[in-house]
């Protein structure tokens, strides 16, 4: 179940980020209203429940998001995208998934969970800015489950075919949302034109 989100104003920050000139200030910047512009989409169809409630004016219905929701970064990258979210959604409960991937096999190696108690009642948002091979996000999607989550979103920047066909083999209950489809993968498991290697962008460390 794959959505991507065509918006002008995506198009346009995520073109940003993509360019080699971009320091590593304005694209963390863009990742996180990104996170928050798609975050806007993605809720579209949120349950929502009546409440009553008294303005200055008196008595009148108005509503209230009816589902708690958790996010779920992928260390380190995703990191990159909760702020924005959380400016949409400050009640948003966050856990992480620790994944590295192996940079000969692809392979994804975990090294981290913690989740907030709340997380199989609620909608859960894992957030990582690329989907490449799609082992980290089949591995995330594993460790929430387990966990108990039942309502689960992959919400990544950019994706190629190849993890959108993992994904969709291994949790085909799963939505995914882009901000792009890519063209490819590179013979070293690159997105291309992708972003270059996001977790060193987000934090400076190349
Ligand atoms: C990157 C990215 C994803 C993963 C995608 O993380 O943030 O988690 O690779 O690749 P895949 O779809 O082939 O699994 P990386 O492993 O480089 O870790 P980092 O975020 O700590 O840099
Ligand atoms: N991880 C990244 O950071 N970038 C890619 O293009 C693929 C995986």
């Amino acid at each position: 179940m794959l959505h991507v989100i065509d918006h002008p104003v995506i198009k346009h920050k995520l073109t940003l980020m993509r360019s080699v000139e971009t320091g590593t200030k304005d694209f963390r910047e863009n990742l996180d209203e990104i996170g928050g512009l798609m975050t806007y989409e993605i809720t579209k169809d949120f349950p929502i429940r009546e409440v009553e409630i008294n303005t200055p004016m008196g008595k009148t219905m108005g509503a209230k998001l009816d589902k708690d929701i958790v996010l779920v970064p992928i260390l380190r990258a995703g990191l990159g995208m909760v702020h924005g979210i959380q400016q949409l959604v400050p009640t948003a409960k966050v856990g992480h998934v620790g994944l590295y991937r192996d940079e000969e096999t692809l392979e994804p190696h975990f090294y981290y969970a913690k989740f907030p108690s709340n997380i199989a009642n609620s909608m859960v948002m894992i957030v990582d800015p690329m989907l490449a091979t799609g082992g980290s996000a089949v591995a995330a999607i594993d460790r929430v489950k387990q966990a108990g989550a039942k309502d689960i979103r992959l919400v990544c920047l950019v994706g190629v075919q190849e993890g959108i066909d993992a994904v969709e083999k291994a949790h085909p209950d799963v939505h995914i949302y882009l901000a792009s489809k890519d063209e490819r993968l590179n013979e070293i498991g690159y997105i291309v034109p992708g972003l270059g290697d996001a977790g060193d962008r987000i934090f400076g460390t190349k």
